[in-house]
């Protein structure tokens, strides 16, 4: 007997399979495996969210065709322009200044992977390497690089996509490498006048350079050598290259005593002449004049300077040296 209990009971396991099913494709459609075909999109050690949630269907939407019958035109996604399907989950990338060359052509899928990636961010390529798909590296490649360089970390200093400083930079002037190295090195009773106007670059160059300190000249590491303007070239990019020329001057410099030029007496000799770092700090210093506190020596052994500035001259206490004073006006006779 089938009576017609039965055939309701058959009619509800039937609607029960058939939603199992439909719910079994709904799940399959939305799995973050494969949509059940396709090279699995979501096991490289970086997948991008959606993704990783099986949101396949919040980027690709059907089109009404019947997938898979239909393999081309199934899907389609859903903005024709790839900034604007980024740009319904992300905040726009394009609204400063400066927009990166790639981002600004709306080609977001030059750098990243909209699905997976091996490296962090959905990048298609490590660090520098990802630079380097467009920019030479030749270009990049120096004798002496700056350390963030080498190391590949462009975006140390660059913004990827977009800034309100010229060259994409996440700072202007200084303010960019005080990002890194300590503002204290550029403070002090007299700051040298390219750094106060926040000009690193009057000497450094910050890719690198074929100068030690990625100086844009030569500037020697020794502190006793024969005089030769080579090697304080830098300094004579910007300051008169006589200061040490003669002994009898009254305007190659202002470190005289009357007629005597102390620069002179202290770096033009033949043999242990002194360089300018001896006394100065090319950035800043506690002492007027960028005179630094303390003088290299012997070994670690720094010897402590005292500077005292006067209208017409100074006077200096090197070490437990005597103080010795000189004067442009009236020349002192120092004991
Ligand atoms: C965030 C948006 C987004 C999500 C989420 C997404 N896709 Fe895609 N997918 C894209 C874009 C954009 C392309 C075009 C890629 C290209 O041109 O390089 C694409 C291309 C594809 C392609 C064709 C090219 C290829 O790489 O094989 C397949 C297949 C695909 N996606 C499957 C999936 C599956 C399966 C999922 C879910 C697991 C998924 N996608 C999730 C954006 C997305
Ligand atoms: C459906 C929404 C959606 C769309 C469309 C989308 N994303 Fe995402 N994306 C996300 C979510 C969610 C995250 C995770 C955010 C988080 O963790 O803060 C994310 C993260 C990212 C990240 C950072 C990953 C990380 O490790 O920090 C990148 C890069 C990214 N998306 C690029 C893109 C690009 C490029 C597109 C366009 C091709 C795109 N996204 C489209 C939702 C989306
Ligand atoms: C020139 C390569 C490049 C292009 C083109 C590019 N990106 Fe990126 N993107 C990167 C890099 C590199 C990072 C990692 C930044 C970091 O680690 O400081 C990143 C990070 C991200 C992040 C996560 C961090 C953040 O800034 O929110 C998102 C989201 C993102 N990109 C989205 C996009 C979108 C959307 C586009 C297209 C409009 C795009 N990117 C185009 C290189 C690029
Ligand atoms: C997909 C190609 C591509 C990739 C990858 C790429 N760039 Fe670019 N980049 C360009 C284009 C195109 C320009 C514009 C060139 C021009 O206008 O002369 C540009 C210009 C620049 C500029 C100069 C902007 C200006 O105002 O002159 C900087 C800085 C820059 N890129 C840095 C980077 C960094 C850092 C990376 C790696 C995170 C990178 N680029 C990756 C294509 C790329
Ligand atoms: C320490 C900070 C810093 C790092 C790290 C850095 N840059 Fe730059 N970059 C700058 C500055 C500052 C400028 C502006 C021009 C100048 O002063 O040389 C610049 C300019 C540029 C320019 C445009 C001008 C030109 O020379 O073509 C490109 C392209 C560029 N950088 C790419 C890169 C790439 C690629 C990397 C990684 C290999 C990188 N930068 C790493 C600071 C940096
Ligand atoms: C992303 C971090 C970062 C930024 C930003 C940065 N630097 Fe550096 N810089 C370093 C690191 C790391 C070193 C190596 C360690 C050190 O000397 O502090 C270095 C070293 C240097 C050196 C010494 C090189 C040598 O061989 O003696 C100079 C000069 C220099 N940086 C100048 C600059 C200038 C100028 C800027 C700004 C245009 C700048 N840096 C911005 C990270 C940075
Ligand atoms: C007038 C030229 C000049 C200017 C301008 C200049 N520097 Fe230097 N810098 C030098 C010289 C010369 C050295 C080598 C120091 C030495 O041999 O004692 C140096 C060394 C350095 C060093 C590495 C050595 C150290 O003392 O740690 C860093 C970092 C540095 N400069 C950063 C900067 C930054 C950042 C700026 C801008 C705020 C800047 N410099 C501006 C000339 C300059
Ligand atoms: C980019 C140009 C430039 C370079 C390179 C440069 N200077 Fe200067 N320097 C200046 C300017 C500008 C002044 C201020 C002159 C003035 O006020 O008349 C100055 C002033 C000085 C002063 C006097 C400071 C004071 O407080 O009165 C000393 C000392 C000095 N520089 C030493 C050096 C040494 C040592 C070097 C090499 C490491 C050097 N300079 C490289 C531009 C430069
Ligand atoms: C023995 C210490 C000492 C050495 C070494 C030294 N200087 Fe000086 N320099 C001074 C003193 C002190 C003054 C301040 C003179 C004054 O204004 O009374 C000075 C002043 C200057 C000035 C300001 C203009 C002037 O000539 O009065 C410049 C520029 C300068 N030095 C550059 C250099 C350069 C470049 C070198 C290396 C080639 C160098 N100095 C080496 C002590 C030194």
């Amino acid at each position: 007997m089938r009576g017609p209990v039965f055939y309701s009971l058959l009619y509800a396991l039937a609607c029960l399979l058939v939603l199992i099913l439909m719910t079994g494709q709904q799940a399959n459609a939305n799995s973050n495996e494969n949509c059940g075909c396709h090279a699995i999109k979501s096991e490289g050690p970086f997948v991008h969210k959606p993704v990783l949630d099986g949101a396949c269907l919040s980027c690709h939407k059907p089109t009404g065709e019947k997938h898979p019958r239909v393999k081309k035109g199934a899907f389609t996604l859903t903005d024709n322009g790839m900034v604007g399907l980024c740009n319904e989950c992300h905040e726009r990338k394009n609204v400063m200044k400066y927009v990166h060359g790639p981002v600004a052509s709306g080609d977001c899928l030059a750098c990243h992977d909209v699905h997976q990636s091996d490296n962090k961010t959905q990048l298609k390529a490590p660090g520098a390497q990802l630079c380097y798909k467009c920019h030479t590296k030749a270009k990049f490649d120096r004798k002496y690089p700056h350390p963030p360089i080498a190391e590949g970390k462009c975006t140390g200093c660059h913004d990827p996509h977009q800034s309100n400083v010229k060259y994409l930079l996440k700072g202007d002037g200084m303010n960019l490498c005080i990002l890194c190295h300590n503002p204290d090195m550029f403070q002090g009773k007299s700051v040298h006048k390219p750094i106060t106007e926040g000009n690193c670059s009057a000497c450094h160059s910050t890719h690198g350079t074929q100068y030690i300190h990625l100086l844009k000249n030569n500037y020697t590491d020794e502190i006793y050598m024969p005089y030769d303007k080579e090697n304080f070239a830098i300094c004579f990019d910007c300051h008169n290259n006589d200061l040490a020329d003669d002994l009898r001057t009254d305007k190659e410099t202002n470190f005289r005593n009357g007629m005597i030029n102390i620069h002179y007496i202290h770096i033009n000799k033949t043999a242990k002449g002194r360089a300018c770092k001896v006394c100065h700090d090319p950035h800043a210093a506690a002492q007027a004049r960028l005179i630094s506190e303390r003088i290299p020596g012997f070994g670690k052994w720094r010897i402590p300077i005292l500077f005292t500035k006067t209208d017409t001259g100074g006077t200096c206490v090197v070490g437990c040296h005597k103080p010795k004073s000189y004067d442009r006006i009236n020349p002192v006779v120092n004991p």
